[in-house]
């Protein structure tokens, strides 16, 4: 295979045409803002059309007008591009675009590019001709108004149903549906952008951002650490700023901003915590943008900006462990980066491990064990439905689109995996290999085979690696033995009590005053999946489950509802889907209701009127389970 480093969109070309002249294309040496080598980057994606071997985007600079009538960005792409002497074309990821003209440096005229047809979810390659002097690639485009990165949302959709608005969604392989790019998590770029919107809102990317709306509408953005373009972010709307800390702020419509800047007070404490541990947050200000219902996931660690559902806005602070991930992502993922999805639990199972680390650091070790427990009945519920082949931490994704793969292996098998070596080894030993992990690979794409050196270099001894049997945790099914279990007091309590309602106590008399929405959650997935109508009526009476404002704890509960065909739960179901959009909530109750004829036509008609709300992310799910494709 053909390496070559170009790591943290920092690898001066200069150094590249040195080595490029000398013949060695395989590594290049330090980055300029590290000490370390760069290791050897794979410059393999299945999943993009990129010539990144050859010649990488370091820089992009982005102009669009936002045009809210025709639900379209319109602008030019610039991208700075660091290659070798002999590239002579540039590969670009695109996908729903208009191209309209590509120009080289100060060119006027505009130079003869392809486009390829189109292939599904990979979109279409756009072959650039180029030479060896070419500097900068302008390209004039047009996002088409499906783009499935972005979702516009009437004013209906919003909180203040006066204005419009946009948000897009790049992870993994979306950033080609809204900008002309090398979409592989293997190429970093910093970036600068103009963007016009209509002059009432704001507009804010994952970049350095506004605090407060500008008069004309246009805005400039500047990004000056190097991310790879699942990445890249941009959300406009009536928005507000508050800053809840020295570093920290909150931006959401104006009735959200308070109870988001009071559900999100520990943030600051999350990352003076985090820092000690793992090293400098090195991202400048962290911001959390509170999007419409709409957003179809939990968050997304958009850098200096993470995006968030309301829907953790559950009024305690009982569900703040999302920050605490999003978070978390400014090292695993943002910082060492998955060189391309099949290493993706390098993103996802350090993010979860260091989000129980850093929960556990604000909230206490009780707490953390009910997530973690928490988390590996998810993983086992998970392990139960998926082929085995999709239960190795390692994956295989060519030829697949990379959303199959972003399941919990990835999250919960990838965090216990760290957690039965952290056992293994010691808190200390292994926090010390954390840091130097991130430290080392800073900026960097990092792959399963550059973990597995690290780890046997820097950590592990022999007789450790053979005990903790790296190979089944990594190109293994399911669940390897010796594997580190939680447990948790608290929710042997809980089990307590559920075993005395199933002997009899009446659900009003158990103990549960004390409980948090984890013990509600642990009490509701224990519950048996078969209760009566007036086993449903006593523990919604008693718990007012149906009228919970919680969204994790109504989701629990509405599986029952479906389970059991309990009717008064039906309305609560049919206004849960519609007025939020998260998949992780909408998949599986749709699944549910699609095991039965009665409640797959309840599903149709909730979806018909639920659907033209969904981002499209939720709907591509969506329109699979219930066959509504095309
Ligand atoms: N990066 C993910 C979201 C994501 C993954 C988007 C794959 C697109 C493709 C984000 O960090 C995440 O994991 N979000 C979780 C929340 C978390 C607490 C587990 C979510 O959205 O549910
Ligand atoms: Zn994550």
């Amino acid at each position: 295979m053909n390496r070559i480093s170009l790591a943290a969109g920092t690898a001066s070309l200069l150094m590249l045409l040195v080595l490029a002249a000398c013949g060695d294309t395989r590594t290049a040496a330090p980055t300029s803002d590290n000490s370390t080598p760069a290791a050897p980057m794979t410059t393999t994606d299945p999943h993009s059309y990129a010539n990144f071997d050859q010649v990488a985007v370091s820089h992009l600079s982005l102009d669009i007008d936002v045009d809210f009538e025709r639900s379209v960005l319109d602008g030019t792409a610039s991208l700075t591009l660091t290659h070798h002497a002999d590239a002579t074309e540039l590969v670009l990821d695109t996908r729903d675009l208009d191209i309209h003209a590509v120009r080289l440096d100060d060119a006027k005229d505009a130079v003869d590019f392809t486009l390829a047809p189109a292939d599904g979810y990979l979109g279409a390659a756009l072959r650039i001709p180029i030479t060896s002097d070419t500097r900068i690639v302008h390209v004039d485009y047009t996002s088409q108004p499906q783009a499935a990165a972005v979702q516009w949302l009437s004013p209906q959709l919003t909180s203040g149903g006066e204005h419009p608005f946009l948000f897009t969604q790049s992870q993994a392989i979306l950033a080609r549906t809204w900008v002309p790019i090398q979409d592989t998590p293997g190429v970093r770029f910093t970036y600068d952008a103009t963007v016009r919107v209509p002059s009432k809102l704001m507009a804010l990317m994952s970049a350095e951002n506004p605090t407060e709306k500008s008069a004309d509408g246009a805005y400039t953005f500047s990004m000056p650490q190097a991310i790879p373009s699942y990445l890249l972010a941009l959300a406009v709307g009536d928005l507000e700023f508050r800053s809840i800390g020295e570093d920290t702020g909150v931006y959401a419509e104006p009735d959200v901003v308070d109870a988001a800047a009071w559900e999100f007070a520990d943030t600051q404490d999350m990352i003076d915590r985090v820092e000690p541990l793992y090293g400098p947050y090195r991202w400048g200000r962290y911001d959390i943008l509170v999007l419409p219902p709409s957003f179809p996931f939990g968050g997304m660690e958009n850098p200096r900006l993470t995006f968030a559902t309301p829907t953790i806005l559950a009024g305690d602070r009982s569900l703040v462990a999302l920050v605490a991930h999003e978070l978390a992502h400014s090292w695993s993922g943002n910082l060492t980066t998955n060189a391309n999805w099949n290493d993706f639990w390098l993103n996802e199972g350090f993010t979860v491990y260091l989000e129980r680390r850093i929960m556990e650091e604000i909230a206490g070790e009780d707490y953390a064990a009910m997530l973690a427990t928490l988390g590996w009945q998810d993983l086992d519920h998970t392990l139960a439905g998926l082929p085995t082949r999709d239960t190795h931490l390692r994956l295989d994704l060519a030829g697949r689109d990379p959303d199959d793969g972003m399941t919990d292996v990835a999250y919960e098998k990838g965090n216990f995996f760290l957690r039965t070596i952290e056992e293994e080894v010691g808190r200390e030993r292994f926090d010390a290999f954390l840091r130097k992990w991130f430290d080392d690979n800073a900026f960097k794409a990092v792959t399963t085979d550059g973990f597995i050196t690290a780890i046997t270099n820097d950590l592990l001894s022999e007789a450790e690696a053979d005990a903790i049997d790296l190979t089944a945790w990594i190109d293994g099914p399911g669940i390897p033995a010796g594997a580190y279990i939680p447990s948790s007091d608290a929710f042997t309590q809980v089990d307590a009590a559920l075993t005395s309602w199933q002997d009899g106590t009446p659900a009003a008399e158990l103990a549960t005053d004390k409980w948090t929405t984890h013990e509600w959650l642990h009490f509701l997935r224990g519950l048996p999946e078969t209760l009566d109508i007036d086993q449903m009526d006593q523990l919604d009476q008693a718990f007012g489950f149906n009228a919970t404002g919680n969204s994790e704890i109504k989701h629990a509960w509405l599986h029952h509802v479906i389970a059991n065909n309990w009717e008064p739960g039906y309305d609560a179901l049919e206004r849960f889907l519609i007025d939020q959009g998260r998949r992780k909530f909408l998949k599986p109750l749709y699944e549910r209701l699609a095991t039965t004829p009665d409640g797959k036509d309840r599903a149709d008609k909730i979806y018909e009127q639920a659907r033209g709300g969904y981002h499209p992310v939720s709907v591509g799910t969506i329109d699979t389970i219930l066959g509504w494709q095309g």
